[in-house]
């Protein structure tokens, strides 16, 4: 099995996201190796993995096409860093959002590689030219920025530094595609990258439409939960346009004054603080109180949900 296997792929951090990645590759038939500077972390990290796979083979949710034990075959837990990187083909960066943190670990990493791999970051947020800035390999790197819980959310952000070479975008797309994941290139490095952006306009709005008095913070959510999100989760904002009058330019023609109006009088960016936050807070905490349990309740059920819709999206034919 092991020899048969592509890679080694390199997950730097075994935490939450380290182990996705772990899961995703290892779905892919690559042979992943699990470094963290805490052995703690790597034995609970296989736990996990191992306890995760067996559920998710139980319900028939696994992915690909090798059994749990076959995936769970492929990956080991490394301490030795040096080891670690040795002919590994590709490697996830997954330690703490911290810039000190991050571009120390790409350093020590810079100083031990080839000039075949890519090294390529999970950040959420930090720009590629801050975190490579400087490296030898630097057109080796990249950010491929996954959306939580990887797993069951495909997409996959790639973002590059301006050194970086396009074949690395290029091997990097194909990974990402090769283990069933959505990557979309942004083009250019851009502060919050696409996706957050995105979100952050949809927040935005949502904070001053329930500051203002205008709907309650439940209804709100069910605007996006039982309207916008529905069709979201198969075509996106732009194609929406497309279909909702006879193509593109007819909507732009018809709606293109309408959505100018509506949107001069969009307000300032809100404070997310004071009366609203409580507001916002308590009816919140109606729907799922904000203790651990019951928290960690909520997360299960959305991840089930995102399971079942991830299952829908493969069954749909594709046009
Ligand atoms: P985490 O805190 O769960 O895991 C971080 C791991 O890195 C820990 O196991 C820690 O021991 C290890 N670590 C710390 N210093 C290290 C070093 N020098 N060398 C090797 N390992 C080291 O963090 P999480 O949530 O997995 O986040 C990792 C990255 O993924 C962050 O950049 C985060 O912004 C990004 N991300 C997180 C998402 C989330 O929802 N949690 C979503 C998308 C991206």
């Amino acid at each position: 099995m092991a020899t048969s296997a592509a890679g080694p792929v390199l997950i730097v951090g075994s935490g939450l996201i380290g182990r996705s990645w772990a899961m995703l590759f290892a779905s892919g038939g690559f042979r992943v190796k699990l470094f963290d500077i805490e052995q703690q972390q790597i034995t609970n990290a296989l736990e996990n993995i191992r306890k995760d796979m067996k559920l998710l083979e139980q319900s028939s949710s696994l992915k690909g096409s090798l059994s749990a034990e076959q995936q769970l075959f492929l990956i080991t837990g490394c301490s030795n860093i040096q080891e670690a990187v040795e002919g590994a083909i590709h490697i996830q960066e997954c330690v703490p959002e911290d810039l000190e943190l991050k571009k120390k670990v790409f350093a020590q990493l810079d100083g031990i590689i080839g000039d075949d791999v890519v090294l390529s970051s999970s950040t959420s947020c930090l720009l590629p030219s801050q975190l490579f800035a400087g490296l030898v390999h630097v057109k080796q790197c990249i950010v491929a920025h996954p959306v939580n819980p990887p797993y069951y959310v495909p997409l996959v952000e790639l973002v590059p530094h301006p050194e970086t070479a396009p074949v690395t975008v290029d091997r990097t797309h194909a990974l990402m595609q090769k283990i069933g994941q959505s990557p979309v290139r942004v083009l250019k490095e851009v502060d919050g990258f696409v996706l957050n952006r995105l979100q952050y306009a949809v927040i935005s709005e949502a904070w001053r439409l329930v500051q203002e008095g205008i709907v309650s913070p439940s209804d709100l959510d069910l605007v996006m939960s039982h309207g916008l999100g529905l069709r979201y989760a198969f075509i996106g904002p732009l194609e929406t346009m497309h279909l909702n009058a006879e193509g593109m330019l007819s909507y732009c023609d018809r709606y293109g004054e309408s959505m100018k109006h509506v949107l001069k009088t969009f307000g300032p960016i809100p404070e997310f603080s004071g009366a609203t936050v409580e507001k916002v807070h308590q009816a919140m905490c109606v729907k799922v109180p904000d203790d651990p349990e019951h928290l960690a309740a909520r997360r299960q059920w959305r991840d089930q949900c995102l399971m079942r819709l991830a299952k829908l999206k493969s069954q749909m034919p594709s046009q």
